[in-house]
């Protein structure tokens, strides 16, 4: 049996994307700048997609860029956004726990001179809104935060927060990285009055290699590739045309039901934490079922047991997890998201990050947990000898 549990990390396509892609490899391969057939029926289908993508964000067309993925969506946003505005100031705001592709980014923007300042998280894996109130300076021109964590799902309140950073200083820009709720949470970018927010499509039965940013109308930002002019002379270079008529496909299959999809995956995800918790001696679970949390993600520390032990147990099982120290940081194999939620090493070490997708099941959860029961069982005597 292969039971596949690390949706988080990336899906599996979608059938429907499979044959989008295969369609505009072998037939629509034109290039969509061409002035011919070939070319403008691909630049049509093109913009059927950005239409679509528009309307499940809840933008116009004009305000959607193709990318390369999430990261490229984040760097862009961030670099663009920073690089348009450095003449108002030179303080820019983040959290501890973003993804590495904003983190990193951070990093490189502090060596090149501004001054950042990082948000502490608590111990569920919130900023603290009276903290972000104190950071927001005049100077504070860009504040990314991510909308859902990648490793415990802990979903940021951003309308409250964007009203609280526009109270301060109306003209810093705000980025949401939006790839781990992108599908998973009902929300429009106009509703939530950021300025930017990053998807990408392999989070959601889509290709890897594509993803998307939204951008706010007359929003000033600077590309990072120049070129041919393409994506409104913000991202250059001929589009990725299997990637998006893929994404096209998952957002279409995403956002078909999605009320039905988001509900199924939250009562999988309740059924999965009560059957850890009946099933399993001395855990610790760092997610809550509550609504301030997404509906795919568990982290739950198996304590004695380090991560990585338990994900090749499991995988000789046919079982597909994370381990819930993916990302290190400093430290080799250390979490630094479970690290800035002030978590106990103990809890840290043995993390593992289950990540459901609409289309698991129960039978599958009762499989892995009965998996996880077995191994951690013997793993434990070992151990303790
Ligand atoms: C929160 C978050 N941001 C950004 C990314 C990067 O996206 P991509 O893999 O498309 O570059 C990921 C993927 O792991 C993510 O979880």
């Amino acid at each position: 049996m292969e039971v596949y549990l690390d949706n988080a990390a990336t899906t599996k396509p979608a059938d429907e994307v499979v044959d989008a892609m295969v369609k505009s490899l072998k037939v629509m391969y034109g290039n969509p700048s061409s002035l011919h057939r070939k070319g403008v029926e691909v630049e049509k289908e093109i913009k059927k997609v950005r239409k679509l993508l528009a309307k499940a964000l809840g933008c116009n067309e004009k305000e959607v860029i193709f990318t390369s993925g999430g990261t490229e969506a984040n760097n862009l946003a961030i670099r663009g956004l920073v690089k348009a505005n450095s003449r108002k100031g030179n303080h820019l705001i983040t959290s501890k726990i973003e993804h590495k592709s904003v983190l990193s980014l951070f990093q490189q923007l502090e060596e090149e001179g501004y001054k950042v300042t990082y948000l502490d998280v608590d111990a569920k894996g919130f900023i603290s809104l009276e903290k972000l109130e104190e950071s927001v300076t005049k100077d504070t021109i860009l504040v990314s935060v991510m909308q859902v964590n990648n490793e415990v799902g802990s979903i940021q309140p951003i309308k409250e927060i964007v009203k609280i950073i526009k109270g301060k200083n109306s003209d810093t820009r705000i980025h949401i990285d939006g790839v781990q709720s992108f599908g998973k949470l009902k929300y429009s970018v106009k509703d939530l009055e950021v300025d930017s927010l990053s998807i990408s499509a392999h989070k959601f039965h889509g290709p890897k290699g594509i993803g998307a940013l939204y951008i706010k109308n007359n929003v000033r930002m600077m590309p990072l590739m120049v070129g041919g002019g393409q994506e409104s002379e913000l991202r250059a270079g001929t589009e990725n045309v299997p990637g998006i008529f893929g994404l096209g496909e998952a957002v279409r299959l995403s956002f078909e039901e999605q009320e039905k999809k988001i509900d199924k995956i939250r009562k999988l995800k309740k059924y999965l934490i009560d059957t850890l918790k009946e099933n399993l001696e001395d855990i610790h679970i760092s997610t809550e079922e509550s609504e301030q949390y997404a509906p795919h993600i568990v982290n739950v520390s198996l304590k004695g047991v380090r991560s990585e032990i338990m994900l090749h147990s499991l995988e000789s099982d046919g079982i597909y997890i994370s381990s819930g120290s993916a990302c290190s940081s400093k430290k080799r194999g250390y979490s630094h998201v479970l690290e800035a939620m002030g978590m106990k090493e103990n809890h840290i070490d043995s993390a593992i990050r289950i990540s459901l997708s609409y289309i698991n099941t129960v039978e599958e959860i009762d499989y892995a947990v009965g998996s996880i029961k077995k191994h951690l069982n013997s793993l434990r005597k070992i151990i303790r000898r």
